[in-house]
């Protein structure tokens, strides 16, 4: 069920350039929140933009909701600039949602960028200290301090500045040599995913992906955010979307 709240910012951190941890109070958004699901947020009038912004949830706590925005426009400058105790318009919960995964199932968990906020939030719940995530970055600049982050979780790089050298893709083909999951779940930029439809397909593993397209209406209305499908013909990514079986999306 859709909700629209009046959240307060309950803090705001730049973990890396231009890359904040914001926590927002939204106690009745967050109790039907699960994995995948992502929600709009209203900049400030004052930033002069009208339109909601999508952000996917990155967790939940006690009636409040984790996210990982990267200043990257007016939108996100406003929010990423709310302060400590500032209120922000918030819908939600929207989208589809990972699957249920099976407790003793091994997961990897492969985000590039910002599209590693599902996947932190997948890896929370599905708690299985086999699980392994992944979250690259062009350079150490662009990602936090590994102090900061859950264990199991690796960083990479392509130019070899901070954790594992080579993207995503590059670094989970290395592990594949001595390891195997059960299932990937994947968001980041379209060549992250397109790698990672390929290797899935490659050694059969069952493969999700998050698509985080332009958005418009962001309701399921206006069809700005459709992706063609494998079977053919379109899914909007707001309201059948974010999240994929690999294969059935054509990228
Ligand atoms: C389902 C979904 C989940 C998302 N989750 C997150 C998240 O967890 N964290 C996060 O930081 N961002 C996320 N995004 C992207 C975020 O919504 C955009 O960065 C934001 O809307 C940009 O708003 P803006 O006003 O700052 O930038 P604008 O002024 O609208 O755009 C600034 C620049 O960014 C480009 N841009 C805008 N949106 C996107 C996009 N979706 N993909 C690639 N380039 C874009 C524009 O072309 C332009 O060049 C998500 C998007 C979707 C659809
Ligand atoms: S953004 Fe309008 S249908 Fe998805």
């Amino acid at each position: 069920m859709k909700i629209q709240e009046k959240g307060v910012v309950v803090s705001n951190i730049e973990a890396a350039r231009n890359l904040h941890f914001l926590e927002v109070r939204v106690p009745e958004i967050t109790a039907q929140i699960v994995p995948g699901n992502f929600v709009s947020l209203l900049p400030p009038a004052s930033s002069g933009v009208f339109l909601r912004r999508p952000f996917s949830v990155a967790g939940v706590h006690d009636g409040t909701l984790q996210l990982v925005i990267r200043d990257i426009g007016k939108g996100t400058h406003a929010i990423t600039s709310l302060k400590k105790d500032d209120t922000i318009e918030v819908l939600g919960s929207l989208g589809n949602s990972y699957p249920t995964f099976e407790p003793d199932k091994k997961l990897w968990l492969l985000g590039g960028g910002t599209g590693i906020a599902s996947l932190l939030f997948l890896h929370s719940i599905h708690n299985n200290p086999k699980d392994r995530i992944l979250w690259g970055g062009k350079c150490s600049c662009e990602l936090p301090e590994p102090t900061v982050l859950p264990s199991g979780c690796t960083l990479a790089t392509d130019d070899g500045s901070c954790g594992e050298c080579g993207n995503v893709v590059e670094v989970a083909r290395r592990w594949l040599k001595t390891d195997k999951p059960d299932y990937i779940a994947a968001c980041g930029p379209k060549g992250l995913l397109k790698g990672v439809q390929q290797l899935a397909a490659e050694y059969s593993i069952p493969a999700w992906i998050s698509c985080e397209e332009f958005m418009a209406c962001g309701m399921g209305a206006c069809a700005g955010c459709a992706v063609p499908l494998a079977a053919g013909g379109y899914a909007r990514v707001c309201a059948d979307g974010p999240i994929f079986k690999a294969e059935e999306v054509l990228l």
